[in-house]
């Protein structure tokens, strides 16, 4: 089979990351959550780290780390994200990971514009700011997070900004990518919205 790549950006707890799990189960492709590579910079940058000297030494270890996924540490990746020379280390480990055999799913911000301009399906999964603070605020407390709506709802805004208004690979969707918002969606209809498009390019 010829390799397919499927490109999936999107801001902030859209919902891209469960999308592209089920995306890539259901077509069997491996799958990259690039997030976590800007997220496992941020997190060497607060411990005291050059981000750009962390970004040029990564390893695959270090998106192992299980506290990658804390508020403090998403706020660090989208700091480090509008580095450019952040951004240019990743480069190459991305591009070499959608062109393993058989394809793979990517999620990001940029995937579609920048890292995989020629993937065979794109989609831009969004939702309204509040819906994406509440879900995010759900999992927080979730998972034992002591939290509120405002600031949760902040955050996001915050991440949106510096994500959509920076220099280099911001957020916006590829001009061929299917928008998928999921504000009124639940999960499993959002998944199967998602694999239909999807499929359509297969
Ligand atoms: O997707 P996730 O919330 O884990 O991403 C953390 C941060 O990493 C984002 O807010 C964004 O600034 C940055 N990022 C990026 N490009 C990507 C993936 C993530 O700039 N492809």
């Amino acid at each position: 089979m010829q390799p397919f790549t499927v490109a999936i950006d999107g801001p902030a707890a859209a919902g891209k990351g469960t999308i592209s799990k089920a995306v890539a189960a259901h077509f069997d492709l491996v799958h990259l959550d690039t997030g976590l590579l800007y997220r496992a910079v941020g997190a060497r940058m607060l411990l005291g780290e050059d981000p750009i000297t962390a970004a040029q030494s990564l390893v695959a270890g270090d998106l192992d780390n299980p506290d990658l996924r804390t508020a403090e540490v998403a706020q660090a990746a989208s700091r480090v994200a509008v580095i450019p020379e952040v951004r240019a280390a990743l480069l190459d480990f991305q591009r070499a990971f959608a062109r393993r055999s058989g394809g793979a799913v990517l999620d990001g911000r940029d995937i579609g514009t920048v890292i995989c301009p020629r993937a065979e399906a794109k989609l831009f999964v969004t939702a309204s700011a509040e819906v994406r603070a509440q879900r995010r605020l759900a999992e927080l407390t979730e998972g034992g997070f002591q939290t509120d709506f405002d600031t949760v709802l902040a955050d996001v805004k915050a991440r949106d900004d510096r994500d959509m208004n920076r220099a280099d690979a911001p957020l916006r969707p590829a001009e061929d990518a299917v928008i998928l918002d999921t504000s009124d969606l639940s999960i499993d209809a959002a998944i199967a919205a998602a694999i239909d498009a999807v499929a359509a390019r297969r």
